[in-house]
Parts: C-alpha cells; structure tokens; sequence
C-alpha cells in the first residue's frame, strides 16, 4: 500500500533543503531525516571526506541503503541529498513511498548560497558557478519528475516551508 504520507524534498546543492525541512519537521511535528547528515553521523566523517577517501560510489551506495532503511517509517521529512533521485531504483522508492517535492532555484541562486562553502566535494572545481550551470542542465528533467514544485528564487527559508505546508494541506 503506498505510504504517501511521507514527505521527501529533493533539489539540486544548495537550494535550502535542510534548512527548510528543519523548519518544516519544527511546525508540523514531524521527524526530519537527511541523509547527509545520517551518513555522515553513521560514517564518522564528513561527506566532503567520504568522497575523498572512499569515492563516489560507496557514498552512493550508502545513500541507497539509508533510503531503503527509512522507508519503513511513518510520517518523516525526508530531506534528501542532491544527487540521491539520480538512481533509478532510488526514484522508485521515492516516487512510490513519499510525496515529493522539488524546491527548485536557478544557477545564480545556488551559486550565491553556496559561494565559499567547502563541503560540497562536487563543487571543488575551479569554476563552481560552471559546473552548477552544468550539473542542473543535466539534473533538472529528473527533478522535474516530482509532483510538486516550489520555486525558491529569491524566497527565505520561512516562505518555503510555508509553500511546502500549503502543498501538504491541499493534497491531504
Ligand atoms: C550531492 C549533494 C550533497 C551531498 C553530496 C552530493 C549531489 O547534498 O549529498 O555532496 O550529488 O548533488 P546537498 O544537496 O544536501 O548539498
């Protein structure tokens, strides 16, 4: 039986995932799960460390594992990794187990958010502002596989929630 009553925000670095789902997990009471953080709490390291040490792929690899984990689990906010809805069988799980939400931002926004940070090991490359550009050309048509949207451009970290609430509100 589909399980919907989950809520899984996805988007590209940056946009204000977590932010927006600590703030939603305060307001609707609900327990918040981010798989960075999870990983990074399990893993002893920071993702930025993992990638460097381990590679790419054992932290995708644990990324799907956390998601097949928390599936089971009942009304959470599933704040989830950037990269995580690339995997087929990930967007499978997701798709079916969770109402998922896109909050999409442009190439500037994000490179404004995230300008100077040094924990996003995809983005250490000597022209962020391009690979951004380029990472969310190819990302966006899996991003847009989401059913709902909220477009974060020049939004604060409380509107967004707030969308987010009417999105759940509307749909329940
Ligand atoms: C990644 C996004 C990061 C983190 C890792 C890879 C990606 O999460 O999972 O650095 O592939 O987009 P955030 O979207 O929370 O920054």
């Amino acid at each position: 039986m589909e399980n919907k009553n989950n809520i899984a925000l996805i988007g590209f670095m940056g946009v204000g995932k977590t932010l927006v789902s600590n703030m939603l997990g305060e307001i609707l009471n609900r327990e918040v799960v981010s798989t960075d953080e999870v990983i990074e709490k399990n893993q002893g390291m920071r993702i930025v460390d993992l990638f460097n040490e381990k590679g790419e792929s054992v932290f995708r690899q644990l990324e799907k594992d956390l998601l097949k984990q928390v599936v089971a689990r009942e009304r959470i906010i599933l704040d989830c990794g950037g990269g995580l809805i690339l995997d087929p069988e990930n967007w499978e799980i997701l798709k079916s187990n969770f109402t998922v939400i896109y909050l999409m931002a442009n190439a500037d926004t994000i490179y404004n958010n995230i300008k100077g940070m040094k924990n996003r090991p995809l983005l250490d490359v000597e022209s962020p502002k391009n690979e951004i550009m380029r990472l969310l050309k190819l990302r966006t048509p899996y991003y847009n596989r989401a059913e709902f949207r909220v477009d974060t451009n020049g939004k604060s970290i409380d509107q967004m929630a707030r969308e987010v609430i009417k999105i759940i509100n509307e749909r329940a």
